[in-house]
């Protein structure tokens, strides 16, 4: 686990035992299912893995463990903060986001993850030609990451690579007769 302070920035390559290899971050993690697999079968790659709910978080530290990966670095804190205080720019060459909470109440849109300020933060910290890929159940949600990914301008949008795991919250929303929206775009 990557102790963070607000007040620096880390090199968090430094955390890993190959500090030259392509630093992916998943944000908001959840039970960390994906973020295991992803790092199982990319022993190449680093991974840090960013979440705020301690079941999921303590589930994931046990697999990871326990599965004995060594290519998994977990922070315990708010992305945005992370991405703001934490991670130094041009850093990451991939970020996952798969089913951000919702908020499907139309009040409560302005809390949704995806919006203008957060690309911003996220085109300063990725590498040129970083990827994000994000996965939605919410077909409005879908429009808004659309939307926002157009105006912004510094990405464009590429062909995505089908997941091999599917996570619990897309079982979920599946299980309620949700359509599931893949996005992947590139840093221009
Ligand atoms: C709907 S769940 C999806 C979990 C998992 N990705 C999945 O598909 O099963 C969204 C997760 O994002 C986490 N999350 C929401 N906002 C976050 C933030 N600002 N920083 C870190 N994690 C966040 C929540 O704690 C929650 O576990």
């Amino acid at each position: 686990m990557i102790e963070t302070d607000s007040s620096k920035f880390i090199q968090l390559e430094d955390f890993f035992d190959a500090p030259k290899n392509d630093l992916i971050i998943e944000i908001g993690f959840g039970n960390g299912s994906t973020l295991i697999e992803s790092a199982s079968n990319n022993p190449e790659k680093n991974f840090i893995g960013i979440e705020v709910y301690d079941s999921g978080f303590g589930q994931c530290l046990n697999d990871i463990e326990k599965q004995k990966i060594n290519n998994i670095r977990l922070i315990y804190d708010d992305a945005v903060d992370v991405l703001q205080n934490t991670i130094k720019k041009k850093t990451l060459s991939e970020v996952n986001i798969y089913f951000p909470d919702p908020w499907p109440k139309k009040r409560h849109h302005k809390r949704r993850l995806i919006n203008n300020n957060f690309l911003v933060l996220l085109s300063q910290t990725m590498k040129d030609k970083g990827i994000i890929n994000i996965s939605t159940d919410w077909e409005d949600y879908a429009d808004q990451i659309e939307t926002v990914f157009f105006n912004n301008k510094r990405f464009y949008a590429i062909d995505s690579d089908p997941r091999t795991q599917k996570t619990k919250f897309e079982n979920r929303g599946l299980s309620l007769g949700h359509k599931i929206f893949n996005y992947s775009y590139q840093l221009n």
